[in-house]
This record gives C-alpha cells, structure tokens and sequence, in this order.
C-alpha cells in the first residue's frame, strides 16, 4: 500500500475533472484500511472513500486523503432452497458482479445492469434502475467508522433508504467506510419488467415471459441506446434527481403540460422526469465550449474537454434555474460534489 501526494484525480472520476488530493491510496484488504485511516489521523486529515468516481463532481482540491477501494471477494454466507445471501466486498465492480450473479443462477439484480460503480457505493444512494432498487435485495452494510475504526452493521431498515437516499447521505455521511454489502438473492427467476422502457422493448421483441437473462440483456441494449459510456463522453449519468412533488402539485402541472411525465410512488408523492422538463426548457443538446448536455438524453452533462467542476456546476446552475422560471421545480443536483460549496 502507498500513499501517493497530490495525487490527480481526473482518472478516478468518470467526469474526468482535474484536480488534486492531497493525499491518494487505494486499499485491498481490511488491514490496509486500518492503516490508512490511522495514518489520515496522525495528520488530522478527512477520509474520503472513493469507488470508481462515476457519481462524484471534484470541483476543486481535496484537502483530505482519498481512499479507493481495492478489495476484492464475493462469499456465500447462506444458502436455502429459495435464496442465498452474499457477502460482496466494497471494490467489486457492480456490473461484474451482476453478471456473475446471473450466471450463478442468482437472480434479483438483473434490472440494475450496466451501472458504473464499485458494490461499496451501491447503497450510498440505493442505486436504482428499470424499476429495482438496491433496497430491495440488501440485507446489511458491513463497514468501519472513520473515527475510531469501529466495525459497524447496519440492516436494511437502519440504512432508511429512499429514492437516490440513504442514511450515508444523511445521519452518517462522511462517517464510514462501506467495506461489504451482504444481498439476498432468489434462486427463481421472478422478473420485473413493468418499466416503461422495459415494457416497450419486450412487446416490440415479442417476448413476453422474458427470462432474467433476457431482462439483463435488454437493460443493456437500452442503457447503451441513451446514456453515454464515460469513457467516449465523460459523464456522471443523470445530473440532477427526478423530483418528487405532493400530487395536488403534480396534477397543477400536468394541466399545464399534458405530456409531462409522472410517476406515482407508493407514499403517494408524484416522481417528474427532470429530463423532460430540462429537454423542453431547449437544453438538450447545448453546449459551451467543452461543456454540455448530451443530445441523446437530457439528464446527461458531459465535459466535452478540459472543462472544470465549476464550469460543470455553472451549467448546472443555469439549467436548474431556467426549470424552476419555467415549472416552479427546483432541481436537486444527484452526485455528491467535493471540494467546492455548491
Ligand atoms: P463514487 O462515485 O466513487 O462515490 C460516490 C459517493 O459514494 C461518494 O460520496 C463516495 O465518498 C461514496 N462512497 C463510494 N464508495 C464508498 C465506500 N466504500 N464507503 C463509503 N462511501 C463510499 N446510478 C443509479 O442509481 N442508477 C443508474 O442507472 C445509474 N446510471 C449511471 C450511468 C452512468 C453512465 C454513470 C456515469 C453513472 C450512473 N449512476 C447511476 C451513478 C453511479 O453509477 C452510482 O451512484 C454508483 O453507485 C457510484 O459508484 P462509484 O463506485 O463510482 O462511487
Ligand atoms: N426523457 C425526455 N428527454 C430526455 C430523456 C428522457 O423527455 O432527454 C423522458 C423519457 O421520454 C421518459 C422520462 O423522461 O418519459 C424518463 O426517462 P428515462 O426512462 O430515461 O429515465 P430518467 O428519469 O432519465 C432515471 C434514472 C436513471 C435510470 C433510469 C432508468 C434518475 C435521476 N435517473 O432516468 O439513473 O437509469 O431512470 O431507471 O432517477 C443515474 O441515476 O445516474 C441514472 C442514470
């Protein structure tokens, strides 16, 4: 294990941004951890634990020491005649391992496809796709505290997900390393294909008792046919959260804007399309010297270049504006953002 100085960050962020920590390690067991957590003490520097960078806006300096995810390992921790419970360790690649699941005959992930991040990062905002939630297969987050190195176990309902949210959003944000995530997983296909997408990709294939093998290769197709690959057109996927509004407000807007796009959610609030209402204030497609909004999906802000944290957040700021002029909706900005107050 090194510590690296001043390391550059543009590699570690799928925005590929410039800028520096002022110190960088990447840890691969449990040991190391403990070793760079004392070492970031001994120079009262903060922690910030990093995954693969695909949900991170670096808009200046970190004065603190990054530290990546290394560790590696997926362990079965119980097995019955309808499930089994896995231990998956923090630096596994999400998607690898959603791949590997399948081909075990594990099912449950296969909606949540193709999304970029380590497995340590998937319940800080209950990653979510086509209709699954993190959430909905997690049984406990195994992690270590910052401050004193204290192991920690935190069940599904003390993580109190919601929609991108988590209590290491909240309460315990900056507070912990997530070292593994334990899952649950059906050993009996049951798939969820109610998604709009989902749906329309099935009828127009014909299919309509799909496998989990078939829902993961459509969510592919999909996710490939409008989101862009980071490493062609750095991005951090969807900008900003789709917001969610009482219906009394929802139903003031559809009246306005018929075609407008809303989900009802199980605790009756209304789920807008932010993409939507961003495409129809005439974003889709802009772009200022090397920053933009991808033409495909107007979610997707993009650093075409050289472009900084702050010209990315200035962007940003002008799209969320001109949605609250246009719908009274104010935009809540999905990644977390280092080094900067925005
Ligand atoms: P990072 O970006 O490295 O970190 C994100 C945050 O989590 C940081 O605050 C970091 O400190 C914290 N963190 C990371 N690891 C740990 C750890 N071990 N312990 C404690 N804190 C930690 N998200 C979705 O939910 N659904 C999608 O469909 C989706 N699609 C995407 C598509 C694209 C093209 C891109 C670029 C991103 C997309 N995302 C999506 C966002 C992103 O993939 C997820 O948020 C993912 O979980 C981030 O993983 P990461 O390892 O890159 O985390
Ligand atoms: N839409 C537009 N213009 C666009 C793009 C989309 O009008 O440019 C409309 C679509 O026609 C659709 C609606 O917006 O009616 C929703 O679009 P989509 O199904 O693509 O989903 P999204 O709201 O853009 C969300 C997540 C994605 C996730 C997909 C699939 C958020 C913030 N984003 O995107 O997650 O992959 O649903 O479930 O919830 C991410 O979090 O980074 C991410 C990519």
């Amino acid at each position: 294990m090194k510590f690296y100085p001043n390391e550059a960050l543009r590699p570690y962020n799928t925005l590929a941004l410039q800028a520096c920590a002022e110190a960088f390690v990447t840890v691969s067991n449990d040991a190391e951890l403990l070793s760079a957590l004392q070492w970031a003490r001994q120079r009262h520097l903060p922690v910030v634990p990093l995954g693969q960078g695909s949900n991170v806006v670096v808009a200046g300096d970190l004065n603190a020491l990054v530290l990546r995810q290394g560790t590696r390992g997926i362990q079965i921790i119980d097995k019955g005649a309808s499930s089994v419970a896995l231990r998956v360790a923090a630096g596994e690649n999400w998607h690898e391992f959603v791949q590997w699941s399948l081909q075990q005959g594990y099912y449950g992930l296969e909606n949540l496809a193709l999304i970029p991040g380590t497995v340590g990062a998937a319940p800080i905002q209950n990653i979510g796709a086509y209709g699954v939630e993190l959430q909905s297969v997690l049984l406990q987050v195994q992690a270590r505290k910052i401050a004193d190195d204290e192991q920690v176990v935190l069940h599904n309902a003390a993580c109190a997900f919601g929609y991108r949210d988590s209590i290491f959003k909240r309460d315990l944000k900056d507070k912990l390393v997530i070292t593994a995530v334990d899952l649950q997983l059906s050993l009996c296909p049951a798939v969820k294909i109610g998604y709009p997408d989902l749906a329309q990709y099935f009828d127009q294939h014909h299919l309509d008792k799909p496998t989990p093998h078939a829902v993961f290769d459509a969510v592919v197709s999909i996710r490939r046919s409008k989101l862009p690959e980071p490493s062609a057109d750095p991005n951090a996927g969807s900008f900003f959260k789709n917001p969610l509004v009482p219906p009394e407000e929802a139903k003031k807007l559809v009246e306005k804007y018929p075609d407008l796009p809303c989900y009802l959610q199980l605790d009756g609030q209304v789920k807008l399309a932010a993409a939507w209402m961003i495409e129809l204030c005439g974003w889709k497609g802009y772009r200022h010297h090397d920053v933009g909004i991808h033409a495909e999906h107007a979610l997707v802000l993009v650093n075409y270049g050289n472009s900084s944290g702050a010209q990315v957040l200035s962007l940003a700021s002008d799209i969320a504006g001109s949605v609250y002029e246009n719908f009274g909706i104010r935009l809540e900005i999905e990644p977390r953002v280092y080094g900067s107050s925005a």
